[in-house]
């Protein structure tokens, strides 16, 4: 099964093909960094005006990577929420307007389910249900249990700001360009992570949930002091992320030790990250845990995830050409029983 995958949910104006839900053909992404930069963030605006002018050329330059023309298409998958709604949009119109022009069948994807398909990308085994997800990236930091390719369940969130944001924020304190993620992550393999012992929020409540915006505050406070001033930077980045770190690995083993799994995976931008990685491979290692870590490409955001996740969830999100709308909040879970 052949599927055109599109991603236009934030600032990636992204295209893919892929077969059967791991076989990729192409995957092309236009990166809008360079208009955001100066902003410190993303302005909704510019990233939609970029959508318009990008899509239709990654489009044909993914279906000419992967050497087929439309007509070879088994279906269109696209990101229909949540996002932002002037970036979503674009992709929706435009994948309705494949769709009903080629009459290919057309699936709305969430754009957090392709996060959770894509560690399976380029991988030979389809999902070992049920899995734990990590699912940590700008927008959203959650661990997901999932039991089925539509039936997944939130176990712990975050109360405030997600890890890509804390990451962001953080490394903007640090005098370091958006998006500061990768940036604060380079940093930091430079810097000694024992310097300054930042707190580890977490939520006392028994829960699985996450916080991050103390932390982010206590690096403020800590850089604004006299000790602050004179630290170095690079250790302030690794002290900073070996929190963050301490935190999800903390969330990931106890919600792992609460129920029965096939495997743990990593996903969301944050799961580029060098130290997180480092942090879950070691654990897998040690208690035999098998443990599904994409490749960069597929951490950050992508098509080709989203063609995936259409791929496993078929008809269940299988959407009418000329009623799918765009939704900027769209729900996680289903609620669609196997
Ligand atoms: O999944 P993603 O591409 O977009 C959203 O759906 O939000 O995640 C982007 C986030 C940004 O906050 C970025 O700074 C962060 O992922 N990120 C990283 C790394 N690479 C990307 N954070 C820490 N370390 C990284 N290596
Ligand atoms: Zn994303």
């Amino acid at each position: 099964m052949l599927l055109l995958g599109i991603e236009t949910s934030c600032d990636d104006t992204a295209a893919a093909v892929v077969r059967d839900g791991r076989d990729v053909l192409s995957n092309v992404a236009t990166n809008q960094d360079a208009f955001h930069a100066k902003y410190g963030g993303i302005v909704p605006e510019i990233a939609s005006r970029r959508h318009v002018a990008l899509l239709s050329a990654a489009v044909e330059d993914a279906l000419a990577r992967a050497g087929l023309s439309f007509a070879e298409l088994d279906g269109i998958a696209v990101t229909s929420g949540p996002g932002l709604i002037g970036s979503l949009v674009v992709g929706v119109a435009s994948a309705k307007a494949y769709a009903f022009a080629l009459d290919k069948p057309l699936y709305a994807v969430n754009h957090l389910h392709g996060h959770v398909f894509a560690p399976f990308l380029e991988r030979d085994e389809p999902p070992p249900y049920p899995f734990l997800t990590l699912l940590v990236s700008g927008g959203h930091s959650q661990l997901v249990a999932v039991d089925s390719a539509v039936r997944m369940r939130v176990l712990g969130r975050t109360h405030d700001d997600a890890a890509g944001e804390a990451y962001d924020k953080t490394a903007r304190l640090l005098g370091l360009p958006y998006p500061g993620g990768p940036a604060l992550d380079e940093m930091a393999r430079r810097g000694d992570a024992s310097v300054h012992p930042f707190p580890r929020y977490r939520p006392n409540d028994g829960s699985l949930d996450l916080s991050f915006s103390g932390l982010k505050t206590s690096v403020r406070y800590f850089l604004e002091s006299d000790a602050g001033r004179t630290a170095k930077a690079e250790d302030v980045a690794a002290s900073f992320q070996a929190a963050v770190v301490d935190v999800l690995m903390a969330r990931l083993k106890t919600a792992y030790e609460r129920a029965s799994y096939n495997a743990v995976t990593l996903s969301g931008g944050v799961a580029a990250n060098s130290a997180l990685q480092a942090a879950v491979r070691a654990w897998s290692e040690r208690d035999g845990i098998r443990a599904l870590i994409p490749p960069p490409r597929y951490c950050t955001d992508n098509a080709a995830m989203i063609a995936a996740a259409a791929f496993y969830q078929g008809g269940a999100v299988r959407a009418d050409p000329v009623a799918l709308t765009a939704n900027p909040n769209l729900p996680f879970e289903m609620g669609v029983a196997t």
